[in-house]
């Protein structure tokens, strides 16, 4: 039987336990949250549509109960406050970590051997405390920011193009921050076929600007952060997790001398698979890619800095 956990049953993680079931990644899901009765409804309110949708997965929900999480072979942790308008990830750190550390520890009592997927912000820094305080091997820490940019990236590069998404390759490395993320328009194809065939360098500066603040446009309407593509980004990662897709899919992960960095949980391409992270994958960025990877790695370390660890 294979089980992902979601903590956290706002919008973020409601939406990524509504993916999960929906896709049927996995037999069973449950939400968990600290507002009594919230992922208890939502579950239920979600199993009402089993039948309207045709999927066969169990949503369970509960408040604060991790013995309902046990055995989990994937924990989400969508935990934390979202970011309001005007507001940075970066400025979420202090209230976050606290959260994310708990919750991470209450439920790794009940599934020792799970593999973590993080999505509260700062989603790198949040990674990287994951990844310092709870004393699992590397390949069990994942950051998903990477699969929410590059989805975002190749959105704009489908509306530039003029075609479906599913048409359109592209990777956003680095960290997840409006000013630092890196959409890597050199590496970007339509049907395997570089972008810039199709698009003039104004466009691609356009587009990959646009994919930069893609989260910081969103809260600007609506009041609050995105929720619908970054819960579905970490099913996505979960879906290539328990399904042993080996995909490869930019994600914040530790690194240990790869892209010149070390000492960080910083977003590269890497291959998913049962194991979590089973490769990463070294991309040929050239002089100004990596000088723009430094300077990320750069951003990420300053917000790190604001951990007590
Ligand atoms: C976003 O980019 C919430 O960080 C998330 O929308």
């Amino acid at each position: 039987m294979s089980k992902v956990t979601v903590v956290g049953a706002g919008n973020v993680g409601a939406t990524c336990a509504n993916v999960l079931a929906f896709n049927e990644v996995a037999d069973e899901v449950v939400m968990l949250d600290v507002k009594e009765g919230v992922s208890e409804g939502k579950a239920m309110d979600m199993m009402q549509t089993a039948q309207l949708l045709g999927f066969d997965s169990r949503l369970v929900g509960c408040t604060n109960d991790y013995a309902k999480t046990a055995n989990s072979d994937v924990i989400v942790i969508t935990s934390g406050i979202p970011r309001k308008p005007g507001m940075t990830r970066e400025e979420l750190v202090g209230v976050n970590a606290g959260i994310v550390k708990t919750v991470a520890e209450n439920a790794l009592k009940f599934s020792p051997n799970a593999i973590l997927v993080i999505i509260s912000n700062p989603m790198d820094t949040m990674t990287y405390l994951a990844l310092k305080s709870l004393g699992l091997p590397k390949n069990r820490i994942i950051g998903m920011g990477g699969a929410l940019d590059s989805s975002r990236f190749k959105y704009f590069l489908s509306e530039a193009l003029g075609c479906n998404a599913n048409e359109v390759e592209g990777m956003v490395i680095g960290g997840h921050g409006d000013t630092t993320m890196i959409p890597l328009t050199r590496f970007a194809t339509y049907k395997g076929i570089p972008v810039s065939n199709f698009l003039l360098e104004e466009k691609l500066e356009e587009v990959a600007k646009a994919t930069m603040v893609g989260g910081a446009t969103l809260t600007g309407l609506l009041g609050t952060s995105a929720w619908y593509a970054p819960g579905a980004a970490g099913a996505y990662v979960a879906e290539a997790i328990i399904h042993n897709q080996r995909k490869m899919i930019p994600c914040s992960v530790a690194l240990e001398g790869e892209y010149g960095e070390t000492d960080i949980c910083c977003g590269v391409p890497v291959i998913l698979g049962r194991n979590g992270i089973e490769e990463i994958i070294n991309l040929p960025l050239n002089d100004k890619e990596k000088a723009a990877f430094k300077a990320s790695a750069e951003a990420v370390r300053k917000v790190n800095a604001g951990l007590k660890l």
